[in-house]
């Protein structure tokens, strides 16, 4: 089924820029920080995970390449950032399922996942969203699977936080300081919210979550 129509924050933060997305983020060392994330879920043979907000499908092809066993599920509201998923998905060689859809209205089955991503995707939500899409992920996990969230974090934005600022507003950014986020993953019903790293980049500082259903 087709999802409504609703507006989006793309990859890039304007849809013309999505072609930069992913040499950009390559520069800025988002691929070894999203390595880290999927090493962090210790995946184990036939498993499902689920991607949320799979953008270009970086992730879920490095998720299938280094667990050809796992089945893998990425989810995007841009159909063009699906289409670049999925020509990276075909010249990869392997299997992956890719949906349009929304982060709080999963098309998916209760108790479905063992494993939920989100990789620089919760701060593209509006702050009324976020606990609906975290309520969503709780919904569709195993009970005791586990959300691997990587984002922007740290104390505040600080001088370095510009571009992003830039890109995709104060407003949505707030959350990822100051420790709101595993507050937000608790609110929408999620066990043992917390960070567990974080780590400096080029551009601002990084941090990684893991919460449980
Ligand atoms: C910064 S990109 C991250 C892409 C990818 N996860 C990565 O690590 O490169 C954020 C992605 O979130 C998607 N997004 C925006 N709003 C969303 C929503 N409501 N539900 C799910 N994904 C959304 C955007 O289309 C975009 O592809």
């Amino acid at each position: 089924m087709t999802p409504p129509d609703r507006s989006y924050v793309p990859a890039a933060g304007h849809g013309w820029a999505l072609p930069f997305y992913d040499p950009l983020t390559r520069l800025l060392g988002v691929d070894a920080a999203r390595r880290a994330l999927v090493e962090q879920a210790a995946l184990r043979p036939a498993q499902r995970v689920l991607d949320i907000g799979c953008g270009t499908g970086r992730l879920i092809v490095l998720v299938a390449h280094l667990h050809p066993d796992v089945e893998v599920v990425g989810l995007d509201p841009d159909p063009k950032a699906l289409a670049r998923a999925r020509r990276k998905v075909e010249r990869a060689g392997v299997s992956v399922q890719l949906d349009r859809g929304f982060a709080d209205a999963l098309p998916y089955a209760p108790a479905s996942f063992d494993r939920v991503f989100s990789s620089f995707m919760l701060h593209h939500l509006e702050p009324t969203q976020k606990v609906a899409a975290l309520r969503e992920v709780r919904r569709v996990l195993e009970p005791g699977g586990a959300l691997h969230l990587l984002d922007f974090g740290g104390a505040g934005p600080g001088p370095r936080g510009v571009l992003a600022r830039m890109l995709h507003g104060g407003e949505r950014l707030r959350d990822n300081f100051g420790g709101r986020i595993p507050v937000l993953m608790t609110q929408a019903g999620l066990a043992d919210a917390r960070e567990i790293g974080h780590r400096a980049m080029l551009f601002r500082q990084i941090a990684y979550y893991r919460a449980t259903a």
